[in-house]
C-alpha cells in the first residue's frame, strides 16, 4: 500500500496515520516529524527549518522533496509506506509521480474533512511526546500519568508551532496550497475522502472502510 494523508494541521493525520502503518506492517512517513528531529538534533537542515515551522510557513519544495527522495529510497519503504505531510504543494506531488515511478501498486490518496473551527480546539489541547513523538489530547486521549508519555516515560510538550497565530497561518497555507494537491489526485481518480470527525476509532473505521 503506498498511501498519501491530506488534511488541514490537526485534522488527525498522525494519530491515524500510526494506526495504519501497525495496522499494514509499512512505515509512516512524516516530513512534520522528520523536520521535528532535525530541530532537536541541530542539524543544518533542523537550523533552517525551525524558524520557518515555527511561523507556520512551508519549507521549500527543494529541500523537502530532496529528503522524500532519500526516505523513499530506503529497503523498508519499498513494499509501501504512508505519507503523512508530503505532499503539500502541486510541485511536490508531481515530483512524487517522478520518484514513485509507474509500479504495480498505484498511489492512494485519502483526505480527511475537519472544519476549521474544529481543528482550533484540537490543536490547542493537543501534546506530544518529546521523544518517540506520540500524541496525546488533553480531554479525549491525556497521557495516564500526567506530563509523561505512556509508551516511553519522555516529556509530553505543548508543539512549538501550535500557537494560535501560526496555526492560523498554517490553515492558511493549508487552503492556498495543499487544496490544490487534492485537487490534483481528483482529476486522476485517486482521491477518497474520508469524514474526520467523530471519535478516533470511528474515524479509523472510516479509512479501513474507504481503503477496502
Ligand atoms: P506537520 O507536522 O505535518 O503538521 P500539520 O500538517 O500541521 O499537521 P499536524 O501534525 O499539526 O496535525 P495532524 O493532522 O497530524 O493531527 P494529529 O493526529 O496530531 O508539519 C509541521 C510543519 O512542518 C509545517 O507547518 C511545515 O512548516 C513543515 N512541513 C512538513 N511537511 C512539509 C512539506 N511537505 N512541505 C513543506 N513544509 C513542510 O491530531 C491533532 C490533535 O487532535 C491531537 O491532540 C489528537 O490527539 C487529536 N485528535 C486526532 N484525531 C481526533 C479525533 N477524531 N477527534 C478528536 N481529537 C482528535
Amino acid at each position: 500500500m503506498k498511501l498519501i494523508f491530506i488534511g488541514p494541521p490537526g485534522s488527525g493525520k498522525g494519530t491515524q496515520a500510526k494506526r495504519l502503518a501497525g495496522r499494514f506492517g509499512i512505515p509512516h512517513i512524516s516530513t512534520g516529524d522528520m523536520l521535528r528531529e532535525a530541530i532537536a538534533d541541530g542539524t543544518e537542515l533542523g537550523k533552517e527549518a525551525a524558524p520557518i515551522m515555527a511561523a507556520g510557513a512551508l519549507v521549500s519544495d527543494d529541500l523537502m522533496i530532496g529528503i522524500i527522495r532519500d526516505r523513499l529510497a530506503k529497503s523498508d519503504a519499498s513494499h509501501g509506506f504512508i505519507l503523512d505531510g508530503f505532499p503539500r504543494t502541486v510541485v511536490q506531488a508531481e515530483k512524487l509521480d517522478g520518484i514513485v515511478g509507474n509500479g504495480t501498486e498505484p498511489l492512494r490518496v485519502l483526505q480527511l474533512l475537519v472544519p476549521d473551527d474544529a481543528i482550533v480546539r484540537r490543536i490547542s489541547l493537543r501534546r506530544t511526546c518529546s521523544q518517540c513523538g506520540a500524541i496525546y489530547h488533553l480531554e479525549n486521549n491525556p497521557p495516564a500519568a500526567g506530563g509523561v508519555c505512556d509508551r516511553c516515560g519522555a516529556a509530553v510538550v505543548a508543539r512549538a508551532d501550535d500557537t494560535e497565530e501560526a496555526v492560523r497561518k498554517r490553515l492558511e497555507a493549508f487552503h492556498r496550497q495543499t487544496l490544490p494537491v487534492a485537487a490534483f489526485y481528483k482529476t486522476k481518480s485517486l482521491l477518497r475522502e474520508v469524514d474526520g470527525v467523530g471519535p478516533v476509532d470511528e474515524v479509523f473505521e472510516r479509512i479501513e472502510k474507504s481503503l477496502a
